[in-house]
């Protein structure tokens, strides 16, 4: 068995022989002398290979390359004073090998594995057993363990039992596309993948277990993204008789004793923001308040003005909102605010107004349309001041905030605004219980239907306005988690169902087994879960899921290195009663 980690050996170690294993980092071949880094998990030791004392024929060693898995015994020594080098832990000192044995030869690589130069990502992704060999994933691949070490540590000293909950399941109500699994002994039906534990673990609690964790694989069929993968992991858990904020100062606790275990860090209390300011202030539910410029507005200033474009949009009940990019608008000209019009384009709006101030006067189209009262206004209500640009979205309301939300986060990291060094967590309360669905022309719970509402008389009256028992947890503009208090009783679950517009039978067909448990005592209960590779994301400081995920997909969700998803043989096929509809040419 390996007894010793390579990268821990030191001076105080040195005089007694030791048997090292590992794989060639690198090699310098001085003639008669041969130099090694045997890097491990743990690091790097020098090896030397050095004809006197090697009792093997030096031949093998000569023969050795990089990413050799080799074995080596020999004596620790110190490095003569010149030898020294204090960038490596194991700089002082270095094992001369008096015997070696090649445990396993390595073809040419397609890329080195002991630099962290960027490569290809397709090759990475195909060799990904290589690059997991490499600093930065095996430092990524550790702190995720870490994390999920400390969180049950933290969960178990709580009273949480983790309990597992099925992975072939009935298709779960959670807003994203289900990824399906044929059944074969019951042909013509399937199972769907958990988009989350949602419904077992809310059943855990009508089962009585009070306290459930789980470290939770769940699988969405969605467009990806940087911070999306099709298979991912949840930190999840439930609690019964417990309300929102038990549960937000349970989880500020877990997320403060996970980052102190892994970054060392004492984290200061969590503000608390409810959605609307969210929204009013940074155009996102889940706001990076690593710096300010936030969304100013310009809407009462504007309301009646004569600029048509302006007046409008607030006529018919839009809103004028803007940012004001402090300082710095001698770094836009005219095609760059044009770049960032293209930009907002993106997120649905019509237009990007823009006025400079600059030598105590403004510039710009607008300048010239505007009346004088109001650029006045504008400057004196935002302290307007020289070298200032000032970027304007006028639209509905949601435009305004997706477009300015995304160009402000787009202008901080183009102006270098944010401090990379800070840990900005963040509640997000007071969510509203449905959205507008444009595409689906009716209303959707915004977090999930069996969240609480907390006003059951407005839910009936005025349901665009009422709002749900659910909380978010924002780490540095990214959404860490989220969670609700639960409904626990079925009258209660009837209005939210009725509210969706959902028939007897929808209901009956999705849900009818869970609704029926909530008839036999169900606790109340509410809980949360966090997105595991966000979190180790950003203790990692990657803003690439991949990064933290041993053996993640690509943006088709597909997998390069096994080749899944694949085609499988007629005969699986036919066990499963399924025949495959060839795309025909006109179809493609
Ligand atoms: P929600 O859908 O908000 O809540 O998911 C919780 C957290 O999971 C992470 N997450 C993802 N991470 C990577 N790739 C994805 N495709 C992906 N989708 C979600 C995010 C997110 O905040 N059952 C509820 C929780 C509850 O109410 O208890 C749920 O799943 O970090």
């Amino acid at each position: 068995m390996k007894l010793y980690n390579n990268g821990e050996f030191r001076k105080k170690d040195i005089d007694k022989e030791y048997t090292v294993y590992g794989w060639v980092n690198k090699r310098r071949d001085m003639g008669g002398v041969i130099f090694v880094d045997l890097r491990d998990r743990s690091g790097f030791l020098q090896v030397v290979f050095n004809r006197r004392f090697l009792k093997d024929d030096f031949a093998l060693a000569e023969s050795l390359k990089n990413e050799y898995c080799i074995k080596v015994s020999g004596k620790l020594i110190a490095r003569t004073d010149d030898m020294i080098n204090p960038k490596i832990p194991t700089g002082e000192v270095e094992l001369m090998v008096e015997n070696l044995e090649i445990l396993s030869e390595a073809d040419p690589l397609p890329f080195n594995v002991y630099e962290d130069r960027e490569i290809s990502e397709n090759i990475g992704l195909k060799y990904r057993y290589l690059d997991l060999r490499r600093e930065k994933l095996q430092r990524t691949i550790k702190t995720r363990h870490l994390i999920t070490s400390a969180a049950r540590e933290y969960l178990n000293n709580h009273e949480f039992l983790e309990i597992e909950t099925p992975i072939l399941c009935k298709s779960t109500p959670e807003g994203a596309r289900d990824y399906i699994v044929p059944s074969r002994v019951n042909k013509g039906s399937f199972y769907a993948l958990p988009q989350s534990p949602q419904i077992f673990k809310q059943l855990l609690m009508v089962g009585g277990f009070e306290r459930y964790y789980q470290i939770a694989r769940c699988f969405r069929d969605e467009d990806l993204r940087a911070d999306r993968q099709p298979e991912f992991t949840q930190i999840d858990l439930e609690m019964s008789f417990a309300n929102q904020e038990d549960i937000m100062s349970l989880v500020e606790g877990m997320i403060k004793h996970v980052v102190k275990k892994v970054k060392g860090i004492d984290l200061p209390d969590f503000p608390k923001m409810p959605y609307k300011e969210a929204m009013d202030r940074f155009g996102s539910d889940k706001p990076d308040t690593r710096f300010s410029m936030e969304l100013l507005d310009l809407t009462e200033i504007l309301k009646d003005t004569n600029m048509n474009v302006f007046r409008s949009v607030i006529e018919s009940g839009g809103i004028v909102k803007c940012l004001i990019v402090k300082n710095n608008g001698d770094k836009y000209s005219r095609s760059d605010v044009e770049h960032l019009t293209d930009f907002v384009k993106i997120y649905g709006a019509k237009g990007l107004a823009w006025l400079k101030y600059d030598e105590n006067k403004f510039n710009g189209v607008i300048a010239k349309n505007l009346e004088e009262e109001k650029l006045e206004e504008i400057r004196k209500t935002y302290n307007v001041e020289n070298n200032d640009l000032i970027l304007i979205v006028a639209d509905k309301k949601k435009i305004v905030y997706d477009a300015l939300g995304a160009l402000r986060l787009k202008i901080a990291n183009d102006l270098n605004l944010i401090d990379k060094e800070k840990m900005n967590f963040l509640w997000v309360v007071d969510f509203p219980m449905f959205e507008y669905s444009e595409a689906e022309g009716r209303y959707k719970a915004m977090h999930h239907p069996f969240t609480m509402p907390s006003d059951l008389e407005m839910l009936k009256t005025d349901k665009e306005n009422v709002l749900s028992i659910a909380y978010d947890i924002v780490l540095n503009g990214y959404e860490l988690g989220g969670g609700s208090v639960r409904i626990h009783d079925p009258k209660v679950q009837k209005i939210v169902f009725d509210a969706l517009e959902l028939t007897e039978e929808d209901i009956k067909n999705k849900f009818g087994f869970f609704i029926d448990a909530f008839k036999f005592g169900a606790p109340p209960h509410a809980g949360l879960a966090i997105g595991l590779e966000r979190f180790t994301m950003l203790l990692s400081g990657t803003e690439n899921i991949k990064d933290v995920i041993a053996f993640p997909k690509t943006q088709s969700a597909s997998d390069i290195m096994s080749e899944a998803p694949n085609k499988v043989s007629e005969e699986q096929l036919e066990e499963l009663g399924i025949s495959i509809v060839e795309e025909s040419e006109s179809d493609a």
